[in-house]
């Protein structure tokens, strides 16, 4: 019985692998994509999302969703994934209808009409339509089975600030409910995706697809990766959000410990940390299993093989 999940999106490249990634594996059942404001504005990651889900040739609803966070002014990401937020190649106009109803009432409406502990919730960016999802309709916070997303950091600190990391700073106050539910939490922070890094081996594994995913994937990895590599001089750049749908796969490929973390919201200096008990110091209830290490040729492996299936 496949896994029934709903991925909330900015994309955003990595996004887009992650989503490739769960419409290519049978394990899974992607009942929707709702798009939130994070990368790049609400316009463009919806567009986003609806050029990916017809690039994978699947019919996957689209819902827009929060175009700000909760009570802060939006901050993106252009100078990462470029002005479109998935620059690297050219893809047709979307002509693939984007959903009227707003990405939280679906949400809300999907968690009610299936059976408590179906759903699996996968942010892959700021956390405001969950959030807020959870604030319009409490009822819905213990039917949801498990939420699996990427963002925080600990050991590899922040990525947009020296204390945080980008998906959780954009809209602290969001992480703060999500990681606050009592939602069972499993977090893919920064920690773990910096040990994911491309490839020019993978890129190249890509473009030998010879297929349109295979041109794409590797064209989004030549350009977003360049950021990166610049700023830490690692040979590759972190695939983030595609370990969120890996290991929904084969969790194996991940290890972590369940541990308590809890978000900065009041501290201007680390606004958005993720304050991780890594070595529980503070005696504070455990909320996530918060990953650290990942098996990297395993991931590869799982992303071609996959990917080579669209
Ligand atoms: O910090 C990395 C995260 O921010 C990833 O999800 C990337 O897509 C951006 O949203
Ligand atoms: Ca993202």
């Amino acid at each position: 019985m496949p896994r029934k999940i709903i991925i909330d999106t900015d994309p955003g490249q990595d996004d887009a692998v992650a989503i490739l990634l769960a419409l290519a594996s049978p394990e899974l059942e992607v009942l929707a994509l709702t798009t939130v404001a994070g990368n790049v504005p609400l316009p463009l990651t919806t567009r986003n999302a609806r050029q990916i889900v017809e690039l994978s040739g699947h019919q996957i609803p689209v819902y827009a969703g929060c175009d700000a966070p909760l009570r802060r002014k939006l901050v993106t990401a252009e100078y990462v994934h470029g002005k479109t937020g998935l620059d690297g190649i050219p893809l047709p106009e979307p002509s693939l209808p984007l959903q009227p109803q707003h990405a939280v009432d679906h949400i809300i409406d999907t968690l009610r009409a299936h059976p408590a502990g179906t759903i699996t919730l996968c942010p892959l960016g700021p956390l405001t339509n969950i959030a807020t999802a959870f604030l319009r309709a409490p009822d819905i916070i213990p039917r949801v089975a498990e939420i699996v997303l990427m963002g925080g950091a600990y050991f590899e600190v922040g990525n947009v600030t020296p204390a945080a990391e980008f998906n959780i700073y954009v809209d602290p106050e969001a992480a703060d409910i999500v990681f606050k539910s009592g939602v069972p939490l499993v977090v893919m922070p920064l920690d773990v995706t910096h040990k994911a890094l491309t490839s020019r081996a993978w890129v190249e594994e890509m473009r030998a697809l010879g297929t349109p995913v295979g041109q794409a994937v590797a064209s989004w990895t030549d350009f977003f990766e360049r950021f990166d590599t610049a700023k830490y001089g690692s040979e590759g750049a972190p695939l983030h959000d595609p370990c969120v749908i890996a290991y929904l796969i084969e969790p194996a490929l991940f290890h972590g410990r369940h541990i308590n973390v809890e978000i900065e919201t009041g501290s201007e200096l680390t606004l958005g940390m993720t304050v991780a008990d890594w070595w529980r110091v503070t005696g504070r209830e455990p909320n996530a299993m918060f990953m650290g290490s990942v098996d990297r040729e395993g991931f590869y492996r799982l992303l071609t093989e996959r990917l080579g299936r669209l």
